[in-house]
C-alpha cells in the first residue's frame, strides 16, 4: 500500500484519451445486433457521428482485436462477441453495482492507477472504474513494473471514498484480494491460493497483483484507488517471469473471456466492500483465514525496506497486519514488505 498526501504534478501525455462514448455505443450497437447487417448510414444516425467516422472507428476496434464484417457500402456486423472491457458490455453484466456508474475505457494508457489517483484528486466519484487494454506504465508494488500486454490481461483500477479510518485500509487490500481469488476460482475451477496481503496463485505461481494507493490524512482516507492485474490469456509469461507468473490460459489450458471474468471481479468487490462497511474487517478477515494457507504456519521469508528475516506465519491483526513469529521466538507485525514461501 502506498499512501501520499502530495498533490501529483500535472500529468502530460501523447496517449490517447479514454475511449469515446460513442465508439462504446457502436460496438454496443453491433453486439446487440450480431444477425443483422447494420448500413454506415443507419450506424452514423444511431451514434451521432458522420458515416466517415463510423468507418474510422470499425478501424479502430478491427485494430483492437474486435471481428467486425463488411464495408461502408453494404454495412457491417459483427462476427462473435468481442473480448473488449467496454463499458457498456460490462455495465450490463454487474448491473446494480456503484461500478457500473462510470466506468472510463482506454485502449491505451500509461497506468489505470495513475489516471484513477489523478481523477480521485479531481474529485470524481466513489467506484469509478478506470480499466485499459494495454498499460504503457504499469506499476506493481515496491516500484516495480506490472507488465501488461495488450488485450491478454485485465488492468483495473477502482476509485473508492471509503468512512474507514486509514489504521483499517490494509484490511480493504485483503477484501480485494479475496475478491479476485474469488473470481478466479470460479471463472478456471481451479483452487488458488492467496499469499500475503493479495496475490493471487495458481500452483505456486502469481497470477494476480494488486497495488492500493491512498490519498489520506492521519484520520481520514480522501480516496483510495485499488488497482488490479490479472493475467488472462497469456500463452506464455516474458523472461524472467515465467518462473514466478502465470495467466489463466496457462494453467487451464482455455482462452478465458476478460469481460466476464472481469465482472465476476466487480461483483465479489462489491460484495466484500459493502460487507466490510456495514460490519467491519471481521468477515473479510475470516474469509482470508479459510482461502489462504498463508494464514497461520506457513514458514515464509519477508523482505522489508530494512531487513530480511524467517518464521513462521501466525494469524492477522484485527486491522489485517500478518503477524510472524521470527526464528528467535519474537512475534513481529508485517505492514509491509514482500513475503516468500521458505523452506
Ligand atoms: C503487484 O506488484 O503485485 C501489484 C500489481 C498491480 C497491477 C495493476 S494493473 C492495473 C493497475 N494499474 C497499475 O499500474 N497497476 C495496477
Amino acid at each position: 500500500m502506498v499512501a501520499s498526501k502530495s498533490r501529483g504534478k500535472k500529468h502530460r501525455s501523447s496517449l490517447p484519451g479514454p475511449t469515446d462514448k460513442r465508439i462504446d455505443a457502436l460496438l454496443s450497437l453491433l453486439v446487440e445486433n450480431p444477425t443483422i447487417v447494420i448500413s454506415g448510414a443507419q450506424i452514423a444516425k444511431e451514434i451521432g457521428v458522420r458515416r466517415q467516422t463510423v468507418w474510422r472507428w470499425i478501424e479502430t476496434l478491427r485494430a483492437a482485436g474486435v471481428k467486425v464484417k463488411g464495408h461502408p457500402r453494404t454495412g457491417y456486423h459483427i462476427e462473435r462477441v468481442p473480448d473488449i472491457l467496454a463499458p457498456k458490455l460490462l455495465a450490463r453484466r454487474i448491473h446494480g453495482a456503484p461500478f457500473a456508474k462510470r466506468i472510463l475505457h482506454f485502449f491505451k494508457t500509461d497506468s489505470t492507477n495513475t489516471v484513477a489517483m489523478r481523477l480521485g484528486e479531481k474529485g470524481d466519484p466513489h467506484g469509478t472504474i478506470i480499466v485499459a487494454e494495454e498499460q504503457t506504465a504499469g506499476r506493481g508494488r515496491a516500484g516495480r513494473s506490472w507488465a501488461s500486454e495488450k488485450s491478454a490481461g485485465i488492468y483495473v483500477s477502482i476509485l473508492l471514498r471509503p468512512q474507514i479510518s486509514p489504521m483499517l485500509a490494509p484490511a480493504l487490500t485483503l477484501a480485494a484480494g479475496i475478491a479476485a481469488y474469488d473470481a478466479i476460482a470460479e471463472e478456471t475451477g481451479l483452487p488458488p491460493d492467496i499469499r500475503w496481503p493479495n496475490d493471487v496463485m495458481l500452483n505456486g505461481k502469481k497470477v494476480c497483483g494488486i497495488l492500493t494507493e491512498m490519498h489520506a490524512e492521519p484520520d481520514r482516507i480522501h480516496f483510495a484507488v485499488v488497482g488490479i492485474g490479472i493475467n488472462v490469456n497469456q500463452a506464455k509469461m516474458p523472461g524472467e517471469l515465467a518462473a514466478i507468473a502465470t495467466s489463466l490460459r496457462i494453467e487451464t489450458g482455455r482462452v478465458h473471456s476478460r469481460l466476464e471474468t472481469l465482472a465476476r471481479l466487480l461483483r465479489h468487490l462489491d460484495r466484500y466492500y459493502n460487507q466490510f462497511t456495514a460490519e467491519g474487517a471481521g468477515p473479510i478477515l475470516r474469509r482470508f483465514a479459510e482461502v489462504s494457507s498463508y494464514f497461520e504456519g506457513k514458514r515464509v521469508r519477508i523482505t522489508t525496506s530494512t531487513e530480511t528475516f524467517t518464521g513462521t506465519t501466525a494469524g492477522l491483526e484485527p486491522t489485517g497486519i500478518l503477524r510472524v513469529k521470527r526464528d528467535d521466538g519474537r512475534i513481529e507485525s508485517v505492514i509491509s514488505g514482500a513475503v516468500t514461501e521458505a523452506e
